[in-house]
């Protein structure tokens, strides 16, 4: 009788099969690479996640994503961490360094890892070092996302997500083909609820007073890469391709 695992191969279409084969033999030759993405709510870190993820072959870990699926799920950490993220506020430290913790020893993060939203205080920095020296690793690189606030609320007032892919739109930015829908799969978007004035206040003083200290942190230690995320997209993920050679 066949395992359970080839069970499940079995059922996969043959095309599928080959095509992530051929994935997996280019991401051999691509050199490791562990990064985080900084910067403040809008300023792009989503958009550029899912190119540079495909480019080098990692895993891409959005602690906000991570979150909202939880709060969708009511699992125990979602309950917790839904009361501050409703707010804009930051969920605790623990919580968040569990979730990390175990998802960087996923078989999908082998060749490394894009942190997008973590760390996002100077304790969650350190955590996440010590957990990585334990592992014989480091971060290579971190992306600082640099923006005014100004240009941000626009963009967080009109942008569309399709949660299973993690694609971003946006009404004016990057509309996608058929209003509401997902251009690739033909599902509906959805807008987040801490996507408004009010709430992106609450976040931007977050960022400013508890992750503007992770930029020192990892400068002090010679690892950052400013970018101008104020330039259009395409533009952004040329300053991320020079930034990563
Ligand atoms: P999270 O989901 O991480 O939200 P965020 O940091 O506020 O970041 P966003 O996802 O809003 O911004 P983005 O930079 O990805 O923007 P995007 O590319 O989509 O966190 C949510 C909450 O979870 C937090 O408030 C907190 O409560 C909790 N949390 C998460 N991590 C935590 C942690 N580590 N510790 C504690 N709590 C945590 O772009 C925005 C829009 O602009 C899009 O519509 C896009 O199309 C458009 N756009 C993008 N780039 C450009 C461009 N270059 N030009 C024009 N338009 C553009």
């Amino acid at each position: 009788m066949a395992s359970g695992a080839n069970v499940v191969l079995d059922d996969v279409p043959s095309l599928d099969l080959m095509t992530e084969l051929l994935r997996r033999m280019k991401c051999a030759s691509k050199p490791d690479k562990r990064l985080i993405l900084i910067g403040p709510p809008g300023s792009g870190k989503g958009t550029q996640s899912p190119i540079i993820k495909d480019e080098y072959c990692l895993c891409h870990l959005a602690t906000g994503d991570m979150l909202r699926a939880a709060v969708a799920a009511k699992t125990p950490l979602g309950i917790k961490a839904k009361e501050a993220m409703d707010k804009g506020d930051l969920v605790s430290d623990d919580l968040v360094v569990g979730i990390i913790d175990e998802a960087i020893k996923r078989p999908s993060c082998q060749k490394g890892f894009i942190l997008d939203g973590f760390p996002r205080t100077s304790i969650q920095a350190e955590k996440l070092d010590e957990m990585l020296a334990k592992q014989g690793t480091k971060i290579d690189k971190v992306l600082n996302f640099a923006i005014d606030d100004a240009i941000l609320e626009e963009r967080i007032t009109g942008r569309w997500i399709h949660p299973l892919s993690g694609r971003t739109y946006h009404t004016k930015f990057a509309p996608p083909k058929v209003p509401g829908i997902d251009d690739v799969s033909g599902e509906p978007l959805i807008q987040r609820k801490d996507d408004t004035v009010e709430v992106l206040k609450s976040r931007l003083e977050s960022f400013h007073r508890q992750t503007e200290p992770v930029i020192d942190y990892y400068t002090k230690k010679g690892v950052v890469a400013q970018l101008h995320a104020e330039k259009p997209p395409n533009e952004v993920t040329i300053q991320v391709q020079k930034a990563l050679l």
